[in-house]
């Protein structure tokens, strides 16, 4: 019997994500291209001996209680699983948080995503990765990605993977004003408010748009190990929203794409931005421009790498 795991749990960053429709279930058609990044939060799962979870986070936006999606991932896991549960027993969770919260870079997801690659572990169940991947898509729509991680393609509402080539280990600036949280719901609802109009809404009109990106500029710079041309090729539709509504996240990109290297944009629904580099010795260059640019001490700035890997066990005893 196993006792303990840890894991890193890595951050997800969009280097593009189109908006193009409405879906059944309330939630948008999107294309995106996900990248897995070096900045992770270790999750420790530990058996104790009680047929119950508890998580335990010392950041201070971080709730321990059943709103926690790694709680999520572990309820989820003993109501599919209920023999093994019962053999088994709970674990305490632990997560020693790295990434921002409600920044846009799938913090809660990939936590949820470690514990039910966890759980698999402990419990001794040998789910494949589809498989973990449609337990992760009922927890939402990042989980899938966060799970195998790296370069891929996510379509439907996120939760449909498709693997691109993994990227070299690309270094990359991150910003984030530490005060400023965006909803992610909000920055959808807003964006259907002011551009529902032009959704899509048949089948072949869907599959078109889903076409025209994956034969698209940003998906051939990623098959080619472009830098230059993925960072020129940056797209998030949701700036379309935020900037305008959060003027130091526009601030903050204007800053980034100015100070040279290859590209900048926000990630996910925000707040966070990242700028793209060519080395890490220009992505010091940048991260000194934001803080002399920026001299805000609520502005955090992380410089960090692309990593081919989403959740990576680093032990298990
Ligand atoms: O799936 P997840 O819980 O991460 O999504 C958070 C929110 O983002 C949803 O409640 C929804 O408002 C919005 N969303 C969406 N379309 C998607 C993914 C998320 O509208 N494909």
């Amino acid at each position: 019997m196993m006792d303990s795991c840890s894991l890193l749990a890595s951050a997800k960053i969009n280097l593009y994500l189109e908006i193009i429709g409405d879906r059944p279930d309330g939630y948008h058609e999107l294309v995106m291209v996900m990248q897995s990044i070096a900045l992770a939060d270790l999750v420790e799962l530990k058996a104790i001996g009680m047929d119950a979870f508890r998580v335990r986070c010392s950041h201070p936006l971080v709730p321990t209680d059943s709103s926690n999606l790694a709680y999520r991932a572990a309820q989820l896991m003993a109501d599919e699983f209920p023999e093994a549960f019962s053999r088994w027993g709970g674990a305490e969770i632990t997560i020693d948080k790295r990434i921002p919260v409600a920044a846009g870079l799938a913090g809660g997801s990939t936590n949820a995503a470690a514990v039910l690659v966890g759980l698999d572990l402990m419990w001794n169940l040998g789910l494949t990765l589809p498989q973990l991947q449609e337990l992760g898509a009922k927890l939402g729509s990042d989980v899938p990605f966060c799970i195998g991680g790296g370069t891929a393609l996510a379509t439907g509402r996120g939760e449909k993977i498709s693997p691109l080539s993994n990227l070299d280990r690309s270094y990359l600036v991150l910003g984030k004003f530490r005060s400023l949280q965006v909803s992610t719901p909000w920055a959808y609802k807003t964006f259907r408010q002011e551009f529902g109009h032009q959704y899509v809404s048949d089948a072949a009109g869907l599959e078109e748009r889903r076409q025209r990106v994956h034969s698209g500029p940003m998906v051939s710079a990623i098959l080619h190990h472009d830098d230059r041309q993925i960072g020129q090729r940056l797209y998030n539709d949701l700036e379309r929203v935020v900037l305008p509504a959060y003027p130091q996240v526009a601030q903050l990109r204007e800053v980034f794409r100015s100070a040279g290297g290859l590209g900048g944009m926000m990630s996910g629904s925000g707040p966070s931005v990242f700028a793209l580099a060519e080395s890490e010795l220009e992505a010091t260059k940048i991260r000194d421009a934001a803080r002399s640019a920026i001299p805000d001490p609520d502005l955090d700035l992380w410089i960090t790498q692309f990593t081919t890997t989403g959740i990576q066990v680093v032990s298990n005893k």
